[in-house]
């Protein structure tokens, strides 16, 4: 069965197609016919973060050539797809609605179901595209710009919130961080690069939470740190730029490896997904392939390109989910009342979420 995607949660419009095999029932992992993306970065650039009332307007421009772009590519037309998914949250509403609103209309005219799939669960099954999926059950760091949360994952629709930041994302400091060193918005990648050339204990920057006990995180103190130490240098830190990057991505890297750590070992689970944008981190990488090799873990990463947002991990979570039996295809008139979660747990996220379920 042919189920289509569409992610539009913050500043990337992605589609995608994937194909679960013969009747959608369990078996092989499903494959990815085609995808296409775009990115808003260099629209949101000029402002320093996403503007989201700008996000939505270009989701409305760029979803449908997409999705005729992906239908091309797969040789494959509207009329061949049996599902269609949309991310229903979490995300910037109006962004989501765009996605919502095309995914049901399309479904609609196609007299075929709708699912809205949630966009944590996308990245934490996105290293199933990859050419060595993981197993269930597993423990997944999700690291993105407006998450860090540690998660246990006993299958599809199974997930348990072991952990989560307090206040900042990883991938927040990382971003903040950078524009306190004069870096253009997202900073992440562009801080490790420039942390590639300093010293990682130049600074002794806070570990936030390392010794809480909990499995949570807290990153909005590194930031203030990062700016304390940013404005003692004064004119001194165009000199010190590459060491106070290192030190802020190693203090972040630091606590994000500790507590993935405990997490392996206070379930005693012997693998680990690591998935979100930061998860694309070389450092983060480095250190978790090193602790885990050395305790006999296997990590698992999806493919680089789908550590940022896009729409083959919402197409892979709505083609796992209907494997899984948790997509009702019975009715798909009583889907297309849409609507979306801005806010959404994933520990909250129902077996089936989505309006199919829900009748939200
Ligand atoms: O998963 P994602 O595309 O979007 C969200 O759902 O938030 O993650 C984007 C985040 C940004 O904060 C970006 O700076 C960060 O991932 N990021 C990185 C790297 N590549 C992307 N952070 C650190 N190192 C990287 N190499
Ligand atoms: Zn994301």
């Amino acid at each position: 069965m042919l189920v289509l995607g569409i992610e539009s949660s913050c500043d990337e419009t992605g589609v995608a197609l994937v194909d679960t095999g013969a009747a959608g029932g369990a078996g092989p992992v499903p494959r990815l016919l085609s995808h296409a993306l775009h990115s808003q970065i260099v629209m949101h650039q000029p402002f320093g973060g996403v503007v989201p009332e700008l996000a939505s307007r270009d989701h409305i421009r760029r979803v449908l050539p997409l999705t005729q772009e992906v239908l091309q590519t797969a040789r494959c037309s509207l009329a061949d797809v049996d599902l269609v998914a949309f991310t229903r949250g979490p995300g910037l509403a109006g962004a989501l609605l765009v996605g919502a609103g095309v995914a049901c209309a399309l479904a609609a005219a196609l007299a075929r179901p709708v699912v809205g799939v949630h966009h944590l669960e996308g990245h934490l099954l996105s290293p199933f595209l990859s050419a060595d999926p993981p197993e269930f059950p597993f423990i997944a760091l999700l690291v993105s710009g407006g998450h860090t949360q540690l998660m246990q994952v006993d299958g599809v629709g199974s997930y348990a919130l072991l952990g989560e930041t307090i206040d900042d994302a990883a991938g927040e400091a990382f971003d903040k961080s950078a524009k306190l060193l004069g870096l253009p918005y997202p900073g992440g990648a562009l801080l490790a690069r420039l942390a590639l050339g300093g010293d990682s204990a130049a600074f002794k920057l806070p570990r936030p939470l390392l010794h809480s006990g909990n499995l949570d995180f807290s990153f909005a103190g590194l930031k203030t740190a990062v700016l304390v130490q940013a404005k003692k240098l004064g004119p001194e830190l165009d000199n010190r730029k590459a060491d106070l990057a290192a030190s802020t991505q190693a203090a972040i890297v630091e606590v994000l490896v500790k507590k993935t750590l405990a997490a392996l070992s206070q379930t005693a689970l012997r693998r680990l997904v690591v998935a979100g944008g930061v998860g694309a981190n070389a450092l983060l990488r480095e250190q978790l392939n090193a602790a885990c090799r050395a305790r006999g873990i296997r990590v698992h990463y999806p493919e680089l390109e789908f550590c940022t947002d896009n729409g083959a991990m919402i197409a892979l979570a709505a083609a796992m989910r209907l494997q899984a039996g948790l997509v009702d295809l019975s009715a798909p008139e009583a889907s297309y009342t849409f609507d979306v979660k801005p806010r959404w747990s994933l520990a909250e996220c129902p077996p089936a979420p989505g309006p199919a379920a829900s009748g939200a």
